[in-house]
């Protein structure tokens, strides 16, 4: 038998932009907070990171552009496309890392998470804390209902950082992504609503 019923709506618009976007604690003692203007210097920064321009594929032209990416993560957030926090020390400090969501969907309840810290934020655990908060924030706050999260097969520490936040690996999407040496192909991980 046919179902002609209409397909619901994952999560209304105008829901997300109705929120103020919050701060998010952390663990360690970081936090997730909004991007503010006085961070254009470690935008600028990450733009200049190998790592961060090979596998997130940032690069910054200038501080002015730094501070233009800066207000469009607002603007996204606004129009319910991106919701982009910086990783930064609890009560104030320099943003240390990105995280957030974009291809945010809400009337199919979907979105792709991307983050990156520099150098110096590395290798204490900051991902896989800041990949749980946005998560469970996405999941029970807003109420998506799919995360994916994806990244090269030739980057291992992306993929940890999936496994520990209890992303499932879906398998791997071929030649799904041209970097700056060539298409690469990704791991596709997720986690939905129900996984918890
Ligand atoms: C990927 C990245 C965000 C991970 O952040 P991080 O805070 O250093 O990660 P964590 O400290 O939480 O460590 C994650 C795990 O990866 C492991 N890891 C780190 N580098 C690794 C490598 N080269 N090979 C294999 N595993 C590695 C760590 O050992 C850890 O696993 P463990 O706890 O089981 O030992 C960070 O390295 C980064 O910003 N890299 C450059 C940009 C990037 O890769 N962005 C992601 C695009 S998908």
């Amino acid at each position: 038998m046919i179902n002609n019923d209409p397909i619901p709506v994952v999560v209304p618009a105008g829901r997300m932009a109705a929120l103020e976007q919050p701060v998010l604690a952390l663990p360690s003692g970081l936090e997730l907070r909004p991007w503010r203007p006085e961070d254009a210097g470690a935008l600028a920064a990450a733009g200049q990171d190998p790592g961060i321009r090979q596998w997130n594929r940032f690069a910054v032209a200038s501080p002015a552009d730094a501070e233009g990416r800066i207000r469009r993560m607002h603007e996204r957030w606004q129009a319910e496309t991106a919701a982009i926090w910086a990783i930064a020390p609890a009560g104030g400090g320099e943003a240390q890392g990105l995280i957030g969501w974009g291809h945010l969907d809400l009337t199919e309840g979907a979105a792709e998470i991307v983050y990156w810290l520099l150098p110096a934020a590395r290798g204490r655990g900051a991902a896989v804390e800041a990949t749980r908060a946005a998560s469970r924030w996405a999941l029970d706050e807003l109420g998506l209902h799919r995360l994916t999260l994806c990244h090269s097969v030739a980057n291992p520490a992306s993929c940890r950082v999936a496994a520990k936040a209890g992303y499932t690996l879906e398998g791997t999407m071929r030649s799904a992504l041209l970097h700056a040496d060539g298409w690469h192909d990704q791991h596709l991980h997720s986690l939905v609503a129900d996984d918890r």
